[in-house]
C-alpha cells in the first residue's frame, strides 16, 4: 500500500482483503460480529487498491471462519481473499468459490413459495449468474438479485 498501513498487522486471526468497497458491514453481519465479543476487529472502508480501485478490509483477531461463512462471503464479495494469520505471518490464503447451490440461508421473496409455508422446507437457490449475482429458487423459480441478497444479509 503506497500510503502505509492504515491499521496495524494482526498476530493471529483472519484478514478478509479485497472486499468490494462498501460491503465490509455485510461481511461483519455474515460473521455475526456485533462488536461486544471482546476480540479486536478492524474495519477499513473505501481505501485505494491497485487491483480494484477502492476496497474494504476486515481484520478479526483470534477467529477463523467456517465453511458456511466462507460461502456467504463468496456470494457478496467474490473478489475477497481470506488470509489466515498465525504468529504475524500469512499462513494460508484462501480464494473464494461460489457454490452452485445455496441452501437454508436466504429466504425466497415469493410468499406463496413452499419454503415460506412448510416449516420442514429449507430454502434452496441455484446460482444462475455470478457477476452480477442472480439466484433462482429451486422450488418456485423466483429470482433473487444481488441487491436483494445484500438486503437480506444486512437485516
Ligand atoms: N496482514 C495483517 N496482519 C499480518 C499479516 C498480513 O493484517 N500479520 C494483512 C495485510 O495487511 C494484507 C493481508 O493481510 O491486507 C494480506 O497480506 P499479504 O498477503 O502480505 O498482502 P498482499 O501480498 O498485498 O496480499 P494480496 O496478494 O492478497 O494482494
Ligand atoms: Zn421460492
Amino acid at each position: 500500500m503506497k500510503n502505509g498501513l492504515i491499521v496495524s498487522k494482526i498476530k493471529n486471526g483472519t484478514v478478509i482483503d479485497h472486499i468490494p468497497a462498501g460491503r465490509a458491514l455485510a461481511v461483519l453481519n455474515i460473521l455475526g460480529i456485533k462488536g461486544n465479543e471482546g476480540n479486536r476487529v478492524a474495519l477499513v472502508m473505501n481505501v485505494e487498491s491497485s487491483k480494484m480501485g477502492k476496497k474494504d478490509i476486515v481484520k478479526i483477531e483470534e477467529r477463523e471462519l467456517n465453511q458456511r461463512e466462507v460461502e456467504l462471503i463468496a456470494l457478496i464479495a467474490p473478489s475477497a481473499t481470506i488470509n489466515i494469520i498465525r504468529n504475524y505471518e500469512v499462513a494460508e490464503k484462501r480464494k473464494l468459490n461460489l457454490p452452485e447451490k445455496i441452501e437454508g440461508i436466504l429466504k425466497c421473496p415469493n410468499p406463496a413459495c413452499i419454503t415460506n409455508n412448510d416449516v420442514e422446507a429449507r430454502s434452496r437457490f441455484i446460482v444462475i449468474s455470478k457477476l452480477p449475482l442472480v439466484l433462482k429458487c429451486d422450488y418456485c423459480e423466483t429470482t433473487l438479485t444481488e441487491d436483494e441478497v445484500l438486503r437480506q444479509i444486512l437485516l
